[in-house]
């Protein structure tokens, strides 16, 4: 593109948001960030409404988080996503919490509005979002997570209100009593079972494997042995795009989904507490499903 077909480009798209030159800037801070696609994903939804928007990525250490935080809001970003590590360590840099932060304990969505800072969490809803496209969740009535670690913790508090009974396998018991307990003070249906026995899963409608065991290419300490042929079994990691757990789980006739579509459904529901728009949900899937080569 030249430079006056992107001036030309450039007014265009701002008067999407109601005045030339008015662009809107997100990013997500991290560390790592590099591999993160995010920015693909939120870039390709911009380019697809033709929105005055950009959206990056910046890698920020624990000890720097606050400055970046307050420069963010000083550049003029309208709003920012949040992971590994700052997820709640960010929390007392901002001046409100939606209900969705406060019950995850956790935030990975900051929108600036009117100067001041606003926590969201949209991995729980994004993550329910994804599976609903899968199953009615709230005629189901088992779910077994294996993992007791942050993950496991947002997945479950989003689950918890549509009624079904959360029962948890972790390698520490002590965590997973914890999150029991959680559950059970929020007015959900929780239990714990021992690591590494399966009679539990003949009775799960679906199993969602959160450990970080498959991103280190380490072997699953457990056997879906025992499974109903049918049920829904996720696991949240989606690099590799079937990990060997999935793998067993489809030779055992279940219905396997991977985390992608809670990665693009986090940025769906992100982008419209930002926008108070409805997303390019299929612009965005696709530019994910690219990246990714599928
Ligand atoms: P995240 O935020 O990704 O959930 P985390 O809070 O560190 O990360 O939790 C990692 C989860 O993976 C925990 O449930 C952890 O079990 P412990 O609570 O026993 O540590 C689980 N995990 C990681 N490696 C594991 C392994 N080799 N075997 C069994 N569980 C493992």
């Amino acid at each position: 593109m030249t430079i006056t077909e992107w001036e030309n480009h450039s007014v265009v798209l701002s008067k999407s948001f109601g005045g030339v030159g008015l662009v809107k800037h997100f990013a997500v801070i991290g560390d790592p960030i590099a591999h993160s696609l995010s920015p693909l994903m939120h870039n390709a939804g911009y380019k697809a409404l033709n929105l005055a928007a950009d959206y990056q990525k910046f890698q920020v250490s624990p000890e720097d988080l606050q400055e970046a935080v307050f420069g963010l809001k000083a550049l003029g970003f309208s709003g920012w996503n949040v992971t590994v590590p700052h997820k709640e360590t960010i929390l007392p840099f901002l001046d409100e919490l939606t209900e969705e932060a406060v019950r995850a304990g956790a935030v990975n969505t900051v929108k600036v509005d009117k100067g001041r800072l606003i926590g969201h969490n949209t991995d729980g809803s994004g993550f329910v979002r994804s599976l609903q496209e899968h199953m009615e969740l709230d005629e189901c009535k088992q779910i077994v997570i294996l993992g007791a670690g942050g993950a496991a913790k947002g997945i479950a508090m989003a689950l918890a209100p549509f009624g079904a009974q959360l029962c948890f396998m972790n390698r520490t018991p002590e965590r997973g009593a914890e999150l029991v307990e959680k559950i059970l003070e929020g007015g959900g249906q929780a239990r714990q079972e021992p690591w590494g026995r399966g009679e539990w899963l003949a009775q799960a409608d679906c199993v969602i494997q959160t450990t970080s065991i498959g991103l280190k290419k380490e072997e699953y300490p457990f056997s879906l042995v025992g499974i109903r042929p049918g049920t829904l079994v996720v696991d949240i990691i989606f690099n590799p795009w079937e990990t060997p757990f999935l793998h067993s789980a489809k030779a055992m006739g279940c219905k396997t989904v991977n985390g992608i579509d809670m990665l693009l459904y986090q940025g769906v529901n992100a982008w419209e507490f930002w926008l108070e728009d409805k997303a390019p949900l299929e612009s965005m899937r696709k530019a994910l499903y690219q990246a990714l080569a599928v």
